[in-house]
C-alpha cells in the first residue's frame, strides 16, 4: 500500500522543486505530527509546491515544523488537517486576466455594488494570492470540513470526487477561475452547509441534485455562466445567490412555498420572464429579495406585505406595470425600496442587459410605503408615478435619500419633508410641484438637492439650518458593518455624483449639487450650503430659468470660496 503511493507520485513528479520537496518529506517530517509523511503534511506540501505564491502567504509552510501550526490550517487532536482557509486579494491573478473574466467583488466594490447581502467579505489586510491548478489531490485531506479558498486564482475544473467527500461543511472557492459544470451525482457532501461558487467560470444548468445536499443553507452560484431555469428547491435554503448568470424562464412558484428560512434571495442580472410568483409573499423570514435587470412582468405582488422581515427590496429594471401595493406598509423592517433605477448595476461588466429602465406603474406612491418607520432609501423615479405627491412622510426619522424624479406628480412641494433630519439626498426634479419652499428644510446640509423642472415659486428662502452632521460616508466597502441599506446608499450618492457635474471635479471625495432651475423663483436669499460644507466639498448651485428679479445678490459670493458653479440665468439683473 505504502510503496504503491510512492511510486505512483514519483511517476507525477517531473520538476527538481518536487524532488527537493520529496527529499524534505523523508527528512524533516517529525514523529511529532503523529501522521505519516504521505498523509495530510505531504499533501499540504504538495499543494505549496504546485502553485504559485508570488506572495509567500504560504512562507510558514516549512517542513520541518508541524503542519498543524501553519498558517491558514487547522487540525483535530490528531493532526488530521479540519480546515483549510486561505483567503486571496484577488487582485494579482485577475489583473492579468481582466479582458477575459469577470472582475472580483472582494477587492472590487465598485463593480458589483449590489452584491452579496448577507455574504459578502472584505478582503481588507489580505496582500497577494495563490495561483494556479485547482489542487484535484486536495480531496486526500479526509477530514477536511472547510476548504475556504476564495479570490484566489485557481483554474480548471473540480474535481468530481469532491462532490463524495464525507465531512465536508464549507466548500468556498468564490472568485477563483473555475471552470466545468456542476456534477449530475453527488454521493457525499451530507454536511455541506455552504456552497459558494461565485464569479467563476462555471457553465450549463443547475442540476436536481444539489437539492440532495441535505444540510445545504446557503448557494452561492452568482456571475457565472449558468443557464436553464432558476432551480425550484432553493427555496428551502437561507441564502440564494444566483444573480448575473443566463438564467431564463419563470420564477418557479414553487420556491415560495417551503420557504421559511430564506433570508437573502438574488436573482437579479438574469432574464427571467412573467409575473413574479406571489408565493414569496409566504417566505416571511425574508430580508432582501434582489430580483433587478431581469424582464419580469406584471406588478408587485401584494402578498409582499406578509414579508415583515424584509429589509431590501429592488424590483428595478424590469417590464413591472400596476399600482405599487400599499400593503408594502406592512413591512415594517423595510429600509431600501428601489422600483426604478435608471443607473444600471451590471453595465459596467460584461454581462448584456436592458440599456432602460422599464417599469411602469399607474397611480400614485401609497402613503402606507413613504410613511414606512425605517425606510432610509425610496427610489422610483421615471416610473409613471402621478397623482398628488405623498404628504405624510410618518416617522421619516431615517429616510436619507428619495429619488422621485421625472415621474408626474403634483400639488404642493412636500415641505414636511424638513422634519426628516437625516434626509440628505432629495431628487424631486421634473414633476409638477408647486408652493413655496419652507425655511425648515435641510438644504443646507443636503448633497444633493434638486427640484428643477417644477412650478415652485416665491423666493428660495434663507434656510434655517445650518449645522450639518458629519458627510455621509461613500466607501463602497459597507458590507462589514451589519448596515444593510448601506450598499445602496453608496452606490446611489456615487452614481448621482458621476452623473451631475461632480465627475468632472477631480473626484474628491465631498460634492454638494443643489438644483433650482425651471421653477418660477422670484429671488435667492442667501447661498443655501452649510458653511462648513462648502468649505470642504465642491459645490454647484444652478438657477437657471427662473423669474430672478431684483439687484444682483453680491453676497452670494462673499463665503463662497468652496463654490465651483454657479449658474444664474439671462433675466437676473446684473448690476
Ligand atoms: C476563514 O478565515 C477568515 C479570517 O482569515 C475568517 O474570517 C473566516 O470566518 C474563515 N472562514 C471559515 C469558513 O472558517
Ligand atoms: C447552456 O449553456 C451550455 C454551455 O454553455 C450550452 O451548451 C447550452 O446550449 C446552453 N443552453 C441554453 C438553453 O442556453
Ligand atoms: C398574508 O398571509 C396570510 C396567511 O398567513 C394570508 O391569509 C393573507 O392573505 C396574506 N396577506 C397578504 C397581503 O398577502
Ligand atoms: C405639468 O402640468 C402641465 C399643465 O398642467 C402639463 O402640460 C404637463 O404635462 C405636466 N407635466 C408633468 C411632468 O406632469
Ligand atoms: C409660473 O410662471 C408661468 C409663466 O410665467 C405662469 O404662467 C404660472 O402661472 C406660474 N406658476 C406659478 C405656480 O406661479
Amino acid at each position: 500500500m505504502f510503496s504503491c503511493y510512492l511510486s505512483s507520485i514519483i511517476i507525477k513528479w517531473t520538476s527538481f522543486t518536487q524532488f527537493i520537496f520529496f527529499f524534505f518529506l523523508l527528512f524533516f517530517t517529525s514523529p511529532y505530527d503523529a501522521v505519516s509523511p504521505f498523509s495530510d503534511k505531504s499533501t499540504l506540501l504538495r499543494l505549496k509546491y504546485s502553485i504559485s505564491d508570488p506572495a509567500g502567504l504560504l512562507s510558514s509552510w516549512n517542513p520541518s515544523s508541524p503542519h498543524c501550526s501553519w498558517y491558514a490550517v487547522r487540525c483535530d487532536s490528531n493532526f488530521r488537517v479540519v480546515s483549510l482557509n486561505i483567503t486571496g486579494d484577488g487582485a494579482r491573478a485577475h489583473a492579468h486576466r481582466s479582458s477575459t473574466s469577470t472582475s472580483l467583488p472582494c477587492s472590487d466594490f465598485g463593480k458589483f455594488p449590489l452584491y452579496g447581502f448577507g455574504i459578502r467579505r472584505s478582503c481588507v489586510g489580505v496582500k497577494g494570492s495563490l495561483l494556479g491548478k485547482f489542487p484535484s489531490f486536495i480531496i486526500d485531506l479526509t477530514e477536511l470540513r472547510v476548504l475556504s479558498l476564495p479570490f484566489n486564482g485557481f483554474e480548471g475544473l473540480i474535481p468530481d470526487e469532491i462532490w463524495s467527500m464525507k465531512k465536508l461543511e464549507v466548500l468556498d472557492l468564490e472568485g477563483n477561475f473555475i471552470t466545468g459544470h456542476l456534477p449530475f451525482h453527488i454521493q457525499g457532501l451530507k454536511k455541506l452547509r455552504l456552497l459558494n461558487l461565485g464569479f467563476n467560470n462555471i457553465l450549463g444548468v443547475v442540476p436536481s441534485v444539489l437539492s440532495s445536499l441535505d444540510s445545504l443553507e446557503v448557494l452561492n452560484l452568482a456571475a457565472n455562466g449558468l443557464n436553464g431555469s432558476v432551480p425550484a428547491f432553493v427555496g428551502k435554503l437561507r441564502g440564494v445567490y444566483l444573480s448575473f448568470n443566463q438564467f431564463s424562464g419563470v420564477i418557479p412558484e414553487e420556491i415560495g412555498e417551503n420557504c421559511g428560512k430564506l433570508e437573502h434571495l438574488d436573482l437579479s442580472g438574469n432574464s427571467l420572464i412573467q409575473a413574479i410568483p406571489k408565493s414569496l409573499g409566504n417566505c416571511v423570514r425574508l430580508r432582501t429579495l434582489l430580483l433587478y435587470s431581469n424582464l419580469l412582468e406584471e406588478g408587485i405582488p401584494v402578498e409582499f406585505g406578509n414579508l415583515t422581515s424584509l429589509e431590501v427590496l429592488d424590483v428595478s429594471r424590469n417590464t413591472l406595470s400596476g399600482s405599487i401595493p400599499g400593503a408594502l406598509g406592512n413591512c415594517k423592517e423595510l429600509s431600501v425600496v428601489v422600483l426604478s433605477n435608471l443607473f444600471d448595476p451590471v453595465g459596467d461588466s460584461e454581462f448584456v442587459t436592458l440599456n432602460d429602465e422599464l417599469n411602469y406603474f399607474e397611480g400614485s406612491m401609497p402613503e402606507e410605503v413613504v410613511s414606512l418607520p425605517k425606510l432610509r432609501i425610496l427610489w422610483a423615479p421615471m416610473v409613471n408615478l402621478e397623482g398628488s405627491f405623498p404628504r405624510n412622510w410618518g416617522a421619516c426619522g431615517n429616510l436619507e435619500m428619495v429619488s422621485l424624479a421625472q415621474n408626474f406628480f403634483t400639488g404642493e412641494f412636500p415641505n414636511r419633508l424638513g422634519f426628516c433630519k437625516k434626509l440628505h439626498f432629495l431628487d424631486l426634479s421634473s414633476n409638477n410641484l408647486t408652493g413655496e419652499l419652507s425655511k425648515e428644510l435641510h438644504v443646507p446640509c443636503m448633497t444633493l438637492f434638486d427640484v428643477s423642472g417644477n412650478i415652485l415659486s416665491g423666493s428660495v428662502p434663507d434656510f434655517s439650518n445650518n449645522v450639518c452632521p458629519p458627510f455621509p460616508s461613500w466607501n463602497g466597502n459597507l458590507f462589514q458593518t451589519g448596515d444593510i441599506a448601506s450598499p445602496y446608499a453608496s452606490y446611489f450618492s456615487s452614481k448621482a455624483r458621476e452623473r451631475t457635474l461632480f465627475a468632472s471635479l477631480g473626484g474628491v471625495g465631498l460634492s454638494v449639487f443643489h438644483n433650482f432651475e425651471q421653477n418660477n423663483f422670484t429671488g435667492i436669499q442667501s447661498l443655501p450650503i452649510a458653511l462648513d460644507r462648502m468649505e470642504k466639498s465642491g459645490y454647484t448651485l444652478l438657477l437657471g430659468e427662473n423669474k430672478l428679479t431684483g439687484p444682483f445678490p453680491t453676497y452670494l459670493f462673499e463665503k463662497c470660496d468652496g463654490l465651483d458653479t454657479l449658474l444664474l440665468n439671462d433675466q437676473f439683473p446684473l448690476r
